[in-house]
């Protein structure tokens, strides 16, 4: 019945797919790092009204993007935008974003699978907190353990895209997604149970306005959409999944529920620990890698904690990859006519051959820097702060200034079967607001 369908088989797949997109590294790993830098509860309300406000109404506005041309991100534009041909080049930037992202990502996908062996292996148990640093610095920085680690993950997310959307994508996010909320409870029963776990909820939940900087106010923005995969085609990929009887707004709001719940389960797993055991909430990007490793090793069964948390971690970013790569194999198959198995064999190797210099960054390439910066970092920089804002603002300029109005009313209510009661608010966010907003990130992140 469903497999003469473009995409997905059913809501729920459709939700649980694009919430795997969405939830990944960016929820467990750099959205408790930033909120630690950034002082806790404030930091949390401002991002929740940030993926009410921006996050829902962008995420929206790329599933109309991609459900109505029944394209991938390149073939979006070049449908939608008729005869102004320079639309296009904004899908091209999508698949530029994806790359670089994804050769940067798989980095740290692939360093969760070391981290699986270590500790079921039980090498970093038993370990001085500064011996678990080492053990950390030593791995990165090597030239061939981050590498084998990134091919494998690699590999992995080729298979599961090569199988297909339906029987490939969905299927195993069907799996994936309630195994990871499973295993993401288990750590918050145990965490909770911990001595002192009280001051940890109350850093993460309690707002301290005082705390909060301009600049953490931007880096709660930036964080939202990075956090819903927005800005640079993914959604729109994903979106041109959906069925034509799903409601859009529903569809996304259940993402940002479920992205935002993950989210704030890590943090319940992660800040309870690490103050019931006098760690540093704010020790940044080490924060998953060094700070919980040893938080594991001062806890009884602290060992199969760390196994649970680093296989977690690893389906987070497995479906996440899935997403990413799909974006590219949707273009290769739709526009250049590859097969699906040859357009995610050549695309995970382009990625492999770049993300390897973003692996080494690390260790042998720390000092071929570009701009001060290593390749990893760039990549990171140039995506989260450039590409993602500067591809969202285009996607609102295009939705809510360029295509027709009815258009977007007729895709958003389903051919006007559904109530379009929210649709005026929806379009003055996506016409005057979000952009604002966007154009305030792009300068901060030029100046600052
Ligand atoms: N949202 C992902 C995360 O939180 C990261 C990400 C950004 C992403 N853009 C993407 C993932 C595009 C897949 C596709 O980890």
């Amino acid at each position: 019945m469903a497999d003469n369908q473009r995409g997905f088989s059913s809501s729920i797949g459709a939700i649980l797919a694009a919430a795997g997109g969405a939830v990944g590294l960016g929820n467990v790993w750099r959205f408790p790092y930033m909120l630690g830098n950034n002082g806790g509860g404030a930091f949390l309300t401002i991002y929740i009204v940030f993926v009410i406000l921006i996050g829902i109404p962008l995420m929206m506005t790329e599933f109309v993007i991609g459900r109505r041309s029944q394209s991938n991100v390149v073939g979006a534009y070049r449908k939608l935008g008729g005869r102004h041909k320079g639309w296009v080049s904004l899908g091209i930037l999508g698949i530029v974003a994806a790359l670089l992202i994804y050769a940067f990502y798989s980095v740290v996908a692939g360093w969760t699978l070391n981290y699986i062996v270590l500790s079921s292996s039980g090498q970093t148990s038993g370990l001085l907190p500064h011996e678990v640093a080492t053990v950390f610095k030593d791995f990165s920085q090597g030239s061939l353990w981050p590498l084998v680690y990134q091919f494998i993950f690699l590999a992995l997310t080729a298979l599961v895209v090569t199988m297909g959307v339906q029987k490939g994508i969905e299927k195993v996010s069907k799996v994936l997604m309630p195994l990871l909320f499973i295993l993401l409870l288990v750590m918050c029963v145990r965490s909770l149970s911990l001595d002192g776990a009280a001051k940890g909820l109350e850093f993460l939940f309690k707002p301290d306005f005082s705390k909060m900087t301009g600049k953490g106010v931007l880096e709660a923005l930036g964080q939202s959409f990075f956090s819903l995969s927005l800005g640079m085609g993914a959604m729109v990929t994903y979106g041109s999944y959906i069925r034509k009887e799903d409601k859009l707004l529903k569809t996304s709001t259940w993402i940002a529920v479920c992205d935002s719940m993950v989210a704030i389960l890590a943090g319940i797993v992660i800040f309870p620990a690490v103050f019931a055991f006098g760690m540093d909430p704010a020790s940044g990007p080490e924060l998953v890698y060094i700070v919980l490793p040893n938080v594991f090793n001062s806890m009884p069964m602290g060992n199969i904690f760390a196994i649970v948390f680093f296989v977690l971690l690893g389906i987070a970013a497995l479906t996440s990859t899935i997403s990413l790569l799909e974006i590219l194999v949707a273009f290769a198959v739709e526009e250049l006519h590859w097969k699906r198995g040859v357009a995610s064999a050549v695309s995970s190797a382009v990625v492999f051959a770049i993300g390897a210099f973003c692996a080494l960054s690390f260790g042998p390439l720390k000092e071929a820097t570009i701009f001060g910066k290593t390749l990893f970092d760039l990549f990171d920089m140039l995506t989260a702060s450039y590409i993602m804002p500067i591809g969202a603002l285009l996607m609102t300029i295009f939705l809510g200034w360029f295509y027709p109005k009815a258009e977007v009313r007729d895709e958003i209510t389903n051919g006007g079967t559904l109530k379009a009661r929210l649709f005026g608010a929806y379009y003055f966010l996506i016409r005057y607001i979000a952009p604002v907003a966007l154009i305030i990130i792009i300068i901060y992140g030029i100046i600052g």
